[in-house]
């Protein structure tokens, strides 16, 4: 697991976002999750973002490569991920973006990613899951 950190400043809030202040959330998790059938290959993924890159992993069965940060408030937080399982592949997956993310994920600080022989599912909660990308 890989501990990220970027300072965060205070700007004033907008008057739509005043609204949200008490979920104001600053801090996530995304969670990148093997949800493969078997472990006849592994799912392997490398990701970056503007300012950090998470490296290669290889991610077996029911593995799990996870990292956190704290959102910018100037700027757009942008995670990026190449996955690839055997052949087939899917690059430049946005797997968190502010605005988005911070929206969808704010309830709970977490986004999972779960790769699986369909695609990869998005969910927040792990309960409710939505196919989000189709090799
Ligand atoms: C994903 O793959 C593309 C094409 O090979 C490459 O240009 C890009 O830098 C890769 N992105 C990451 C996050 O590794």
């Amino acid at each position: 697991m890989l501990l990220l950190a970027s300072f965060i400043s205070q700007t004033p809030l907008g008057h739509e976002e005043s609204v949200d202040k008490v979920l104001l959330r600053v801090r996530f998790k995304v969670h990148i999750i093997n949800g493969m059938p078997d472990n006849a290959k592994p799912l392997e993924i490398t990701c970056h973002s503007n300012d950090d890159d998470l490296e290669h992993h290889a991610l077996w069965k029911d593995q799990e490569f996870k990292f956190k940060f704290i959102t910018h408030f100037w700027r757009k937080t942008h995670f990026v991920c190449n996955f690839s399982w055997g052949p087939k592949s899917l690059n430049d997956i946005t797997v968190f973006v502010s605005r988005d993310e911070t929206r969808s994920c704010k309830q709970s600080g977490n986004c999972f990613w779960q790769a699986t022989p369909q695609g990869i599912y998005f969910s927040s909660d792990f309960r409710n899951c939505g196919l989000r990308f189709t090799w």
